[in-house]
């Protein structure tokens, strides 16, 4: 067997560095790892908590959820199983259309069983309200929904939000999963764009 030589780490700060480099002026901190990390634990907890007994579905929304999702899940004292779902919205832009198409479905069969689906930020609303239909469809329940981030100054439609981890005005936000064209999905801390 051969064994490879681990490859130099590149530190977060370089990552950091790289990022806040291009046009610093149009960046802002605004959660930083170790705030998000105490969020996500306190998140778990109660979720924890009131799931306790009970083995619940987690339903991750790619791919925005992926980091939130994967901290959330470990985070937890009660056992579940995971899946995921990738929805893919028509039209681009910074403002979601609503319509919507599945790219990647759910496998487990959620008929009759207590589903929790977590997502990175609700901003219309138009995304969630789809893809809770869909779960609904499919007989899970009962639905509950966990955000990392709730962004309440464009909602259009009313979702009901069990568990949120940070609210925000408004702003368009990167980092920890979020993207801005598929960018900065991989930075562990998250920062607004102007
Ligand atoms: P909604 O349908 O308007 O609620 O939009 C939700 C989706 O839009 C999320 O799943 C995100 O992919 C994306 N989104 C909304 N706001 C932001 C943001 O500030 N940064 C990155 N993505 C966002
Ligand atoms: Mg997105």
């Amino acid at each position: 067997m051969r064994i490879h030589k681990p490859v130099r780490p590149v530190g977060m700060a370089e990552i950091r560095r790289e990022f806040m480099e291009q046009e610093p002026e149009t960046k802002t901190l605004v959660f930083s790892r170790d705030l998000i990390r105490e969020r996500v634990r306190e998140i778990a907890k109660a979720v924890s908590e009131q799931f306790t007994g009970k083995e619940p579905v987690f339903i991750g929304i790619l791919n925005g959820a992926v980091f939130f999702f994967g901290d959330l899940v470990r985070e937890l004292t009660i056992p579940c199983r995971i899946d995921f779902i990738r929805a893919a919205s028509y039209g681009a832009g910074t403002v979601s259309s609503g319509e919507i198409r599945f790219t990647k479905d759910i496998e487990i069969d959620i008929a009759g069983e207590p589903v929790i689906v977590v997502e990175d930020i609700i901003d219309t609303g138009r995304t969630l309200k789809r893809i809770l239909r869909h779960v609904e469809k499919k007989g899970a329940d009962p639905i509950h929904v966990c955000v990392l981030i709730d962004k309440r100054e464009r909602r259009e439609e009313e979702v009901p939000i069990d568990y949120s981890g940070f609210r925000v005005d408004r702003g368009f936000l990167v980092g920890y999963g979020l993207d801005c064209n598929e960018r900065f999905r991989h930075l562990p801390d998250i920062y607004a764009l102007d």
